[in-house]
């Protein structure tokens, strides 16, 4: 089984409040989704502001930071964007970041605040994950750990840390540690974090799966509405739902998958918003309010990917019989001949920290896709390329026949799709994995126009 986020990406996170930008000129803006009403009754600690304005973030890769410095981040789209990463050790009191990060972590952090953009860093991913759980497993060691946080925010400035953990009490990369007691370890780190004085108002963020995290049982808890306390936000990462571990192709990062076979509902945006709001996270919803009477709003952000995966398939598998261009759904393809993605090594066959061998990602980019010629430079299929677009996923497929490579990614109109989701649910924002991978902000300006995101500014 080969893990999502594979293994040069992890995911993660995001998010910042109130927030406010502020530009050299002195102008103040804030990103306004067009939502009615907002409620007047002052936050709770640990809760989002009341405020209406929208979470727009995305996840910064440190190690592409030579090819895409942070001076190349359309910061103006954003109010919030988190770092990734810096991961954890076997030293509870150290939390690392590889030489490249060390050295553009300053800079993002004064980029990001000079645009009136919070500054998060993520710790944990994919590959950063394997010591959580002993770092939150005793009071000793969740001590430890929360001033090892702390140091960080003072050392970089940061406004906030992302914590994608992949995942409490679930086995996400084969040697990270898991416990039965991660996920309620988990949380009462975060209780304390919360309690320090420094903690108070930091932006504290989780990066999600597509259910809500796992109790003792190993299966997801019916009730995680404590984590909405301490969090400002989650953002449920939606992708790499289909990927090379799956059985067939399928969709990255499905908006649903109600009207998909019911053999290939593997989960999605829909399901996912369903499942922990179900369990008490609130996605502007009324449990809390009942609960705790704190009235809040959502304190969910979708994720949303800017990348597919790929996949080898033959013709007669990939199309619909008799019909020589029409991709057919859920083909099978050959998880032997892992083509190579736009963000791989060809060839590459290095294995992950845990020294399984993993070979290439299979990952493209947006980006990718159109410098490898699958989609032209407006982000629409290229001639000789099949191109199917799944009304239920709400995204496309590509396929080029002699290559006999097939792509699931998100276009321009799969995330307009999901940016009227998150406004129809009501939800918190949206958080990108990642920021290099669109390509002159096609992706990026169609959600903020389906979402009617407006800058709103006073000088
Ligand atoms: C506490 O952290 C140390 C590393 O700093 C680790 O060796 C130890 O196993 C941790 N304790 C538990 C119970 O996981
Ligand atoms: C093949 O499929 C495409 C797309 O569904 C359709 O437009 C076309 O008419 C089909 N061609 C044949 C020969 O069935
Ligand atoms: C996108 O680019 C292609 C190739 O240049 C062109 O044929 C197509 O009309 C363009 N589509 C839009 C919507 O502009
Ligand atoms: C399809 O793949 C072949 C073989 O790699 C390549 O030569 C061709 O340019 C690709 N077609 C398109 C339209 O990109």
């Amino acid at each position: 089984m080969f893990p999502p986020h594979s293994a040069s990406l992890p995911l993660l996170i995001l998010l910042a409040h109130t927030f406010t930008r502020a530009s050299a000129s002195s102008q103040y803006c804030s990103l306004k989704p067009p939502r009615s009403g907002s409620s007047s009754s002052s936050p709770a600690r640990g809760v989002t502001d009341v405020s209406t304005d929208v979470i727009a973030s995305a996840w910064y890769p440190g190690w592409l930071a030579a090819d895409f410095p942070p001076s190349s981040i359309s910061w103006s789209k954003y109010n919030a964007m988190t770092f990734s990463f810096a991961t954890t050790t076997p030293d509870v009191s150290t939390i690392a970041l590889d030489d490249i990060s060390e050295q553009t972590l300053p800079q993002f952090v004064s980029a990001a605040q000079e645009n009136g953009v919070s500054a998060l860093l993520s710790i944990g991913g994919w590959t950063g994950s394997m010591y959580y759980s002993t770092a939150v497993a005793t009071a000793e060691n969740r001590s430890a750990f929360v001033n090892a946080v702390l140091d960080l925010v003072t050392k970089y400035n940061l406004d906030g840390i992302d914590f994608d953990w992949e995942y409490p009490g679930k086995t996400g990369l084969s040697c990270n540690v898991v416990n039965p007691d991660d996920s309620a370890n988990f949380l009462q780190f975060l209780q304390e974090l919360r309690n320090q004085p420094a903690g108070k108002n930091l932006i504290l963020t989780a990066a999600v799966g597509i259910e809500p995290f796992v109790g003792s049982s190993g299966q997801p808890m019916n009730d995680v509405s404590q984590f909405a306390t301490v969090l400002d936000r989650i953002a449920i990462m939606n992708y790499d739902v289909w990927g090379s571990w799956s059985a067939t192709v399928g969709p990255n990062a499905p908006l649903d998958d109600s009207c998909a076979p019911s053999s290939d509902q593997a989960g999605s945006a829909v399901s996912a918003v369903a499942a922990w709001t179900a369990a008490n996270f609130p996605a502007n919803q009324e449990s809390l309010l009942r609960i705790y009477n704190i009235n809040i709003l959502s304190e969910i952000t979708l994720g949303l990917a800017a990348y597919g995966h790929s996949f080898r398939v033959t013709p007669t598998a990939a199309l619909q019989r008799g019909n020589s261009t029409a991709i057919a759904p859920y083909p099978n393809f050959d998880a032997s001949a892992q083509p190579a993605g736009s963000a791989d090594t060809p060839g590459d066959t290095s294995s992950d920290p845990c020294g399984d061998s993993n070979g290439v990602s299979g990952i493209f980019t947006f980006a990718g896709l159109i410098s490898s010629g699958f989609l032209n430079l407006n982000g629409s299929a290229a001639t000789g390329i099949d191109y199917v677009f799944d009304s239920c996923s709400q995204t496309p497929f590509v396929y080029n026949q002699t290559s006999q490579v097939m792509v699931s990614y998100d276009d321009a109109a799969s995330f307009a799709a999901k940016g009227k989701f998150i406004n129809a649910e009501g939800l918190l924002g949206f958080a990108v994995w990642d920021v290099t991978g669109d390509q002159n902000d096609i992706l990026l300006d169609s959600l903020h126009e389906a979402m009617g995101i407006q800058a709103v500014c006073d000088s």
